[in-house]
């Protein structure tokens, strides 16, 4: 067996998996978040540690083999998220999240002193707020006694490795997203620290994600029943793991998945590609790959907004149920999804979304199907900067909310102009960690070996030529709705 370890942003899932890739146990355990201020969102590392330990625990009490049959463990991780260590590896503030959105000021500083045509280049990526670079430099501008012991910074999911095993590092496709990595180069980069004031020291060593950083400790082993010898594994982003666990392993492989944001995703063989910063282009957590990845924020999001404010009583299959009654396009209603902003591709805090067309016939179920069809024209915007930038993209796989619901799957592939296909079990980015732990322990040759293995694909969805024409009208619509709107508050 392997553990995979997500450490999310509500909670860590753990999930015990099998050499043919089943899940023969599954715990999840929740930890606060704090929101001081609008803007604020922050975590208590030891939180993460002392949740992630009584899970291990949990699965272990729940485990009729010998501890020594758990051969490995990694993890898959929330993104972004800052953790200050001082010289002992203790935490010296809580953690600041990848949705904390109170360093606008330090992406303009960003662009101001490294210049942005010079941090495209080097990290592939645009200064957001969300990103951990920002995040570092707000507690450098804010907080400078704090930031003067800090040692080290390091991701949500390393600072649990770190308390497992004793052992301080960071892996690729998580430093990907803090805006001080070189992504096609793989190393830090000193220039960005120089122009910046932060010393490079501060950067961990680098390890690939499915490379082993050691076994857990003799405390943890004790604690949880794990056995001492249990190796453990860098691990992934999350969005990294997540593409892992849908089989995202090749050239041509792209995935959408819609959980409270939306996420296109793509897999790239070079990391030296140039799209100029329009989508996040990230390293993977499979060895030598990237991807490019594309953001909704309120994809899930805008459709339990509604479903809270206009239908609560009702679950979301029925209120999904008759969107098959209503024509593509809805009879002329549109949604535009920015009711918390929009990242791809406008990275626009403050546009807010609309309803636009509304007609006196219009009812309940309009609204619903132009809901959806405006989360998904949201995530063709990021299909389509794909395609624009040389990707063939004729086949999705559709994980999360939106891949339960045979309606949203069709509208998907008319949407997209693709064919849609779904998992036939989907476990998310804590099956992504298991296979780095599976691929770590040597039990297959390569990730898509184990891909082979571990995961199948289900149904397949089909676009239908009449929609996608009708669709592709709407979408230029859609997209000219920004355009006109975004002024507006
Ligand atoms: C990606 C991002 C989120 C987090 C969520 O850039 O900010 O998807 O990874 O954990």
């Amino acid at each position: 067996h392997v553990i995979g370890v997500d450490l999310g942003t509500s909670a860590v899932k753990l999930l015990l998996v099998n050499q043919q890739g089943e899940v023969t146990q599954e715990v999840s355990k929740s930890y606060p978040l704090f929101q001081e201020k609008v803007g604020y969102s922050e975590q208590n590392p030891n939180d993460w540690v002392e949740q992630t330990t009584a899970g291990i625990t949990e699965l272990l009490e729940g485990f009729d083999g010998n501890p020594e049959d758990i051969e490995g463990l990694s993890f898959s991780g929330q993104m972004h998220g800052l953790v200050l260590l001082d010289e002992n590896n203790e935490v010296l503030r809580n953690a600041i999240l990848w949705n904390d959105t109170r360093t606008t000021a330090e992406c303009e500083e960003i662009y101001e002193r490294v210049g942005k045509e010079r941090l495209v280049n080097i990290t592939k990526n645009i200064a957001l707020e969300g990103f951990t670079l920002p995040k570092i430099l707000w507690v450098k501008n804010h907080e400078p006694e704090v930031f003067r012991k800090a040692h080290a910074f390091v991701l949500p999911k390393d600072y649990v490795r770190l308390k497992l095993t004793g052992k301080l590092h960071m892996e690729y496709s998580d430093a990907a997203g803090t805006l001080l990595l070189n992504v096609s180069e793989k190393m830090w980069s000193k220039e960005i620290c120089e122009i910046l004031d932060i010393n490079p020291e501060i950067c961990p060593p680098l390890v690939g994600s499915h490379e082993e950083v050691g076994t857990i400790t003799n405390r943890v082993a004790e604690v949880t029943g794990l056995s001492f010898s249990t190796r453990v594994f860098a691990g992934g982003a999350d969005n990294a793991c997540g593409a892992i666990g849908a089989g995202i392993l090749a050239d041509g492989k792209t995935m959408v998945s819609t959980g409270t944001s939306g996420v296109v995703l793509s897999y790239e063989a070079s990391g030296d590609k140039d799209i100029g910063g329009k989508a996040h282009y990230f390293n993977h957590a499979a060895p030598e790959a990237f991807y490019t990845m594309g953001v909704t924020l309120a994809a899930g999001y805008s459709l339990s907004w509604f479903k809270d404010t206009f239908a609560k009583d009702i679950s979301f299959n029925e209120l999904l149920a008759d969107v098959d009654t209503v024509p593509v396009g809805a009879n002329g209603l549109l949604f535009t999804p920015y009711i918390v902003g929009e990242r791809t591709p406008h990275v626009d805090a403050n546009v807010r979304g609309s309803f636009i067309g509304m007609d006196g016939s219009h009812e309940m179920t309009h609204f619903v199907r132009a809901v959806i069809e405006g989360i998904t024209f949201s995530l063709n915007e990021s299909v389509e900067i794909f395609r624009e930038n040389g990707k063939t993209i004729d086949t999705i796989v559709s994980i999360g909310g939106g891949a339960k619901s045979e309606s949203w799957l069709q509208m998907q592939a008319d949407i997209f102009n693709a064919k849609m296909v779904k998992m036939q079990s989907e476990q998310g980015p804590g099956m992504g960690a298991a296979m780095l732990a599976a691929y770590g322990c040597n039990w297959f040759n390569s990730l898509k070996d184990c891909a082979d293995v571990f995961l199948k694909e289900g149904e397949v969805y089909e676009p239908i030529p009449e929609n996608v024409e009708k669709y592709k009208e709407l979408f230029a619509v859609y997209q000219e709705v920004y355009r006109k709107t975004n002024q507006l508050n």
